[in-house]
């Protein structure tokens, strides 16, 4: 995820304020990198927040029209070369891009064989190149801008909302919209273009708000849109009412909401162009580089915190099921401590979204001295963990703002799965298999959005459910982590009792605990262990504690046992988690919110916890 912001005005106002005071309000969308361009004063980037381009940007700087970016990094560390706006080899085109550009390693290797010189490794900067080729083929035809422009928009593939401006017709910016958000501001004498409406909501309310596969063209006092094949496209601008604050969120009450319902989203994200899957193998460029290596490993050893530590469980499960290596998964606090036992042939790898966390960062290290191969997941590029191991795989998962982790963990799961396909493949996975995950990898996002659906049910249990003081969760096998997860999202948030077991522990303790005031939450998808877990069930209803039950659709029989059930979609058992995760992240959102609390920003915690 990035945020691109774009204007165009006659109104007497000056667009390096207005880009850099709309930028503030995109923040939320990256922060690793900023920059700025007007024809009149050209540009300026920076690695850092919006706070690092203000300190750089001189009061002289000034324009009519110009464009603005903030970077979540995918392609490419965030340096200064690698930060948006991206231009051609002149100088004259410039591009400001939230999405990836999948061809666009053969569309440089054509562009660099035609001439054109690149400077930094981002996948955008090829697009100007492109536009800059096209361009030189239309320049004496009227219109060759916005020729060249949708002319190299059919030859790119992958997700885009990006913004367009060309020195030869300063007034004029291209917006183009596939997978990635872009809203029009039309205003008086001036038109903006944005990733969201917040930092249009402070000079007009009328916004249009881009499908995929369409292109606008806009300029202080005109807006036309149409799809990328040519007809014209008629949409009326709509008034909204949103305050900027609700426009960062989608119009989602909170960013734990909105990251939620991401979830579908971030799937594709993390799985894209790294499938191939009439072979059934996963690509992952981020490990082409020790392939041999990890050809050879015997070992691995998941070292994590918090929710990154309970993907690692799930990881446990998937990697020895069907990569056959033996798999170890530790709190980053206490492997630190230990007096591990590791040898160049083990791995050690570091689930992160922030790649920031102190005691899994000090792991890292820890395994290194001793020798160890040292791997990552992580979801901020550039982040220090991403920087010292040897290796690793980016989660794609946009910033995550809420505290409470949620799709950084869907990710993570998903980021494993791909790892366990790689590593299977190198050890006797047989393809049939790995094409099995793959069909049902990519088929899980339509399921999640199933899940989405139904969040009224959820809502609704989670007011059933609000005098609750204590909550249990269970599950087995692949479940068992995703109990923890379920647990731990409700007291981050909602600071209530809730602990997590293996459905098979609850007679050696936990049962002890169960009353009617004591209700559990039981995994219990149809897969290999739903017997066992059906029977922990009925322990519990034996001892009169109410049951909600995450079952798999279809399943009519755990109805008449449980008091409430809530359905996921059919997968695969090993998927199971990407899935039966949503509906526990959907009930702690809901209960901590009809407690009134502030949910993306619980008491006592950090997002980043860069101490010990
Ligand atoms: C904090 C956050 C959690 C997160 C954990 C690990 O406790 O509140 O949501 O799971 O840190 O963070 P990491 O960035 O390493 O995944």
């Amino acid at each position: 995820m990035c945020g691109i912001f774009a204007y165009t005005g006659k109104s007497g106002k000056d667009a390096g304020k207005v880009l850099l005071q709309g930028l503030v309000s995109l923040e939320y969308r990256g922060y690793d990198s900023a920059g700025i361009f007007t024809p009149e004063s050209g540009s300026i980037k920076t690695p850092g927040a919006v706070a690092e381009l203000k300190k750089k940007v001189p009061k002289k700087f000034n324009g009519k029209s110009g464009i603005a970016h903030l970077r979540w990094a995918t392609h490419g560390e965030p340096t200064k070369v690698n930060a948006h706006p991206h231009s051609d080899c002149q100088g004259e085109i410039w591009i400001v891009h939230n999405g990836i550009i999948e061809n666009f390693k053969e569309l440089k290797d054509k562009l660099t064989k035609a001439g054109h010189t690149f400077v930094s490794e981002s996948d955008t900067e090829v697009f100007a190149h492109l536009v800059e080729e096209k361009l030189k083929k239309a320049k004496s035809a009227k219109g060759g801008f916005e020729k060249a422009a949708v002319a190299a928009l059919k030859e790119i593939r992958g997700t885009y909302g990006m913004a367009i401006q060309y020195k030869g017709e300063p007034e004029k910016l291209i917006a183009a919209r596939m997978g990635s958000p872009i809203v029009l501001g039309v205003g008086k004498h001036e038109r903006f273009i944005a990733s969201d409406a917040s930092p249009i909501l402070p000079h007009t309310k009328k916004v249009i708000f881009l499908e995929d596969g369409e292109v606008a063209v806009i300029t202080p006092d005109t807006h036309t849109v149409y799809k990328l094949e040519g007809s014209r496209v008629s949409r009326k601008p709509e008034e909204i009412e949103w305050t900027a604050q609700q426009a960062q969120k989608g119009g989602y009450e909170h960013f734990m909401l909105k990251e939620i319902m991401e979830g579908a989203e971030v799937i594709e994200n993390t799985l894209r162009g790294r499938l191939i899957p009439e072979k059934g193998l996963a690509k992952l460029g981020g490990l082409e580089g020790v392939a041999k290596q990890l050809a050879k490993i015997d070992r691995i050893i998941i070292v994590a915190c918090g929710t990154a530590y309970y993907a690692g469980l799930v990881g446990e499960y998937m990697l020895e099921e069907h990569a056959g290596i033996p798999v170890e998964v530790e709190l980053g606090s206490e492997f630190r401590y230990r007096k591990p036992v590791i040898n160049e042939k083990t791995v050690v790898l570091a689930i992160s979204q922030s790649g920031e966390t102190l005691d899994t960062l000090e792991a890292v290290r820890e395994g290194k001295r001793r020798g160890a191969l040292t791997l990552g997941i992580v979801n901020t590029v550039g982040s220090t963990i991403a920087r010292e191991t040897d290796a690793g795989v980016y989660n794609h998962a946009g910033p995550e703002i809420g505290v409470a982790s949620t799709k950084a963990f869907v990710s993570q799961l998903v980021a494993l799965t791909l790892l366990t396909v790689f590593l299977g493949r190198q050890r006797g996975m047989q393809p049939s298999e790995g094409k099995k995950i793959a069909r049902e990898l990519k088929a899980l996002p339509a399921k999640a959005q199933k899940i989405f659906k139904g969040k009224g049910a959820i809502e609704k249990l989670a007011r059933k459910y609000s005098e609750a003081r204590d909550f249990l969760f269970i599950g087995r096998k692949y479940n068992y982590p995703v109990a923890f997860e379920g647990a731990l999202k409700l007291k981050e948030i909602s600071y209530i009792h809730a602990e997590g077991c293996g459905a098979g522990e609850m007679k050696h303790g936990p049962l002890a605990m169960i009353d009617e005031k004591f209700p559990t939450m039981a995994l219990a998808p149809s897969d290999s262990v739903y017997e066992k877990v059906f029977s922990a069930i009925q322990q519990i209803k034996a001892r009169k504690g109410p049951v909600v039950a995450i079952a798999t659709e279809g399943n009519k029989e755990i109805g008449k046992v449980a008091d409430d059930v809530l359905y996921v979609p059919e997968t695969l058992e090993m998927l199971m988690p990407i899935l039966s995760v949503i509906p526990l992240q959907l009930f702690a959102y809901y209960f901590a919110r009809n407690k009134g609390y502030n949910v993306d920003r619980p008491r006592n915690l950090a997002k980043s916890v860069t101490v010990e």
